[in-house]
C-alpha cells in the first residue's frame, strides 16, 4: 500500500519532477520504497528502489525520467518486505504496463496462483503485481486497457486502488473500490492521486472518483466512468479545501487526528491484507502449542489483554499476557521448545520486546511477531509475522495501530476457534464480514462522536486527575484511554477495573476530579456499572459515559454522554476506545500540549 500518483502533461513537458514532488507530499502514505514510471515513444521507462522518495531520487535522479505520462508510488510495505522488486511501479510480462497501488487485493493469493499457472513470471511478493498480469491477458484478448480494468476489477476483492499505465497506448487508468482518487485538470496537467493534499500547488478545483469509478487520463484530457457499465458520469468539480501549511499532515492540524480519523480505513486496510495462509500457519502454532505469552509494552500491551479475552472466549486458549519488561525477569523460565510467544510491537523496534523475543528464542520457543513495519526487526527475528497494515503511524500516541491489532488478533482468534471446530468456515466469514462493515460503520459516526469528545473534554479540561473505569472485555481499554490522556494531554489518569473501584478508589471521587465510564458490554457487568456512575455525579465528579447507540439506559445517565455505534461484542474495544482517542486529543490541544510529539517520548522505545 501507499500514496500513488499519476500525470499527463498537456503540452508535453517532461512528468518525473511532477511525481517525484507530489510523492515527497505524501511520506504519511508510506516511506519503504519509492519509483516512478514513464512512458516515452512505446517504451516505459522505470526508476524505483528501497527507501524515501528522497534517498530514491538521490541515488537514481527520479527527474530524467523521459515522456509525458507517467506513474509512481510512494509504498508502506505490507506485501513483501522493502525491497527493489516489491517496489512500486511493477509491470507485466510484456513490460508495457505498469501499475501503482494502494491498499490490498485480499484475494491475491488463489489470483497469484493462477497468474503463476499461466506461465507469467512474478517477480514481486506484492499483490498488485498479479493484477498487472491479470490485465495483459486482458489486453491480449480485449485490446481495451479500459474494457482489461473493467473486467479484472469484477475478480478483484478487497480495500484497493490502483493506477495502471500502457506504455503503447500512452493512457492511464485509475480504479478505487471504495477510498476516493482525486482527480484534477491544472494548467498543463492532469493528475489522479490517492491523497488530497498533493494537489497543492497543481490546482485549485478536483473531481472527486469514488468506489467502483474510474479516472481515464491521456494527453487528449481525462474521463470518469462506472467500472461497472463502463458508461460515463458527470462528477461536480469540487474546490480544494488543503490549507497549504498543513498539506504535510493532508489537511489536518495534527497527525494524530488524522490517524483517527483513518481508524476505520486502516481497518479495512488490516482486513484485506491479512494472507489467509499465513493466519492459517499462526493459529495452528497456537492451537497446538504447549503454553503461550502474548509480550508487548505500552498500547500494543492493552491491545494483548483485549487478546486474551479474544482467545479464551473464542478459542478456549489462555495465554499469558505479560509486559515485555517483565518477561525476562521471571516469566521466562516456563518457556521452552513448545511455548509460542506472540509479540506485540507496531514498531516492531521496542528494546524490551526484542529482548524478550531473543531470551525466549534461546529456549526454544517459537516467535509469532505482530508489527506495522514488516521491514522491522521483530519481523526478521520472529518465526512467523503477522503485519498489522494500518498504514504509516506518524503521531507518537498510537492510535490506528491499536485498533488495526484488535482486528488482527481477532481474526487469529476467530482462525483458532475455526481450528478447534468451535466455529465453522461460514461464521469465520460471516463474523469478519460484521468486522468489514462495523468499519464502514465507523466512517459515518467519528465526527459525531468527536464532537461530543471536544465538550468532554472541555469539562474535563477543568479537572486535576481522574479515572477511566469499564469491566469485561473493554477494561484494558479503560487502560488504553488513561494512557491516552497521560500521554496526549498530560492529564493524569488511572485505568480502572469497576469491580474494583469500590475497593478504595472511590475515596478520591469528589468535584474536581473526572471519571469516564465505558459501558461494558457484559450484561452483568453493564447494570452494576450504572449505579456507580449515579454516585459518581452525587459526589460532584465530572461524569462522561461512553455507550451504545440504542441503549435506553444511557438517557438517564448524568453528565456528557458519548455514544458509539451498536456492535458485536468483540469488536467493543475498537468501538469505545475511539472516544478515548478523541478526547483525549480535544483536551491535548486545549491543554497546549505537543500532540504529535509529547515530551519525552519517541516512536518507539528502543
Ligand atoms: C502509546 C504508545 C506506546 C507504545 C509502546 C510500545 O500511545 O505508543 O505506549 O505502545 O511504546 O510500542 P510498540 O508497539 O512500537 O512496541
Amino acid at each position: 500500500m501507499g500514496g500513488i500518483f499519476a500525470a499527463v502533461s498537456i503540452s508535453k513537458k517532461n512528468v518525473a519532477p511532477i511525481i517525484r514532488s507530489a510523492l515527497e507530499k505524501m511520506l504519511f502514505r508510506g516511506s519503504d520504497c519509492a519509483g516512478i514510471a514513464t512512458a516515452f515513444e512505446g517504451k516505459l521507462f522505470i526508476k524505483k528502489d528501497r527507501g524515501s522518495v528522497k534517498e530514491v531520487h538521490a541515488k537514481l535522479n527520479l527527474d530524467d525520467l523521459p515522456g509525458y505520462i507517467g506513474v509512481g508510488q510512494t509504498r508502506f510495505a505490507t506485501h513483501g518486505r522493502p525491497h527493489v522488486d516489491n517496489a512500486h511501479p511493477l509491470t507485466d510480462c510484456s513490460g508495457m504496463l505498469a501499475i501503482v497501488g494502494d491498499g490490498a487485493v485480499e484475494n491475491y493469493e488463489e489470483l497469484r496462483d493462477d497468474v503463476a499457472y499461466r506461465g507469467h513470471n512474478v517477480v514481486s511478493r506484492c499483490d498488485f503485481e498479479i493484477v498487472a498480469h491479470m490485465l495483459e491477458d486482458e489486453l491480449r484478448s480485449r485490446g481495451s486497457l479500459i474494457e482489461a480494468v473493467r473486467n479484472v476489477v469484477k475478480v478483484l476483492k478487497g480495500f484497493y486502488s490502483f493506477a495502471v499505465l500502457d506504455a503503447r497506448k500512452e493512457i492511464i487508468v485509475g480504479y478505487t473500490s471504495k477510498q476516493p482518487l482525486y482527480l484534477c485538470l491544472g494548467e498543463d496537467l492532469i493528475v489522479l492521486s490517492s491523497t488530497k493534499s498533493s494537489l497543492v500547488d497543481l490546482c485549485k478545483k478536483y473531481v472527486q472518483i469514488d468506489g467502483g469509478e474510474m479516472a481515464v487520463l491521456t494527453t487528449t484530457g481525462f474521463d470518469v466512468l462506472d467500472a461497472g457499465t463502463g458508461k460515463s458520469i458527470k462528477k461536480d468539480m469540487k474546490s480544494l479545501d488543503v490549507p497549504p501549511d498543513l498539506a504535510d499532515k493532508d489537511g489536518y492540524p495534527h497527525h494524530m487526528l488524522r490517524e483517527i480519523y483513518e481508524v476505520p480505513y486502516a481497518l479495512l486496510r488490516t482486513i484485506s491484507t491479512i494472507q489467509k495462509k499465513y493466519l492459517a500457519l499462526a493459529a495452528r502454532l497456537l492451537t497446538t502449542a504447549r503454553n503461550v505469552f502474548i509480550i508487548a509494552d505500552g498500547t500494543s500491551l492493552h491491545a494483548g489483554f483485549v487478546a486474551s479475552y479474544y482467545f479464551a472466549e473464542l478459542a478456549n486458549l489462555s495465554p499469558i499476557v505479560v509486559s515485555a519488561a517483565e518477561f525476562p525477569l521471571y516469566y521466562v523460565e516456563n518457556v521452552g521448545p513448545g511455548t509460542v510467544v506472540i509479540a506485540i510491537s507496531q514498531s516492531g523496534e521496542t528494546g524490551d520486546v526484542l529482548r524478550s523475543v531473543y531470551e525466549a528464542k534461546l529456549r526454544g520457543a517459537t516467535i509469532l511477531g505482530i508489527t506495522n513495519y514488516i521491514g522491522s526487526r521483530l519481523a526478521q527475528f520472529s518465526n512467523l509475522y503477522l503485519p498489522i497494515a494500518a498504514g504509516p503511524e506518524l503521531a507518537v500516541p498510537a492510535t490506528k495501530t491499536f485498533t488495526s491489532t484488535l482486528a488482527l488478533l481477532y481474526m487469529l482468534a476467530l482462525r483458532c476457534a475455526q481450528d478447534l471446530g468451535k466455529i465453522s468456515g461460514s461464521e469465520f466469514v460471516e463474523k469478519v464480514e460484521k468486522l468489514r462493515s462495523f468499519a464502514d460503520t465507523l466512517i459515518e459516526a467519528i465526527p459525531s462522536i468527536d464532537s461530543k469528545a471536544s465538550e468532554a473534554a472541555q469539562a474535563i479540561a477543568k479537572c486535576r486527575s481522574g479515572y477511566v473505569i469499564s469491566r469485561g472485555i473493554t477494561y484494558p481499554i479503560a487502560m488504553e484511554g488513561a494512557l491516552k490522556l497521560k500521554e496526549t494531554a498530560y492529564m493524569h489518569a488511572e485505568g480502572m477495573e469497576a469491580g474494583e473501584f469500590l475497593h478504595g478508589p472511590v475515596v478520591l471521587v469528589e468535584p474536581g476530579f473526572f471519571t469516564i465510564f465505558i459501558i461494558p458490554v457484559e450484561s452483568v457487568a453493564a447494570k452494576a456499572t450504572y449505579p456507580l456512575i449515579a454516585s459518581s455525579a452525587e459526589k460532584g465528579a465530572t461524569v462522561v459515559t461512553i455507550g451504545f447507540y440504542g441503549d435506553p439506559a444511557l438517557r438517564e445517565v448524568p453528565g456528557i454522554v458519548i455514544e458509539v455505534p451498536a456492535c458485536e461484542r468483540h469488536l467493543a474495544p475498537i468501538a469505545t476506545v475511539v472516544p478515548l482517542q478523541l478526547v483525549a486529543y480535544r483536551l491535548g490541544v486545549l491543554r497546549g500540549c505537543p500532540i504529535d510529539s509529547p515530551k519525552y517520548l519517541r516512536k518507539a522505545v528502543t
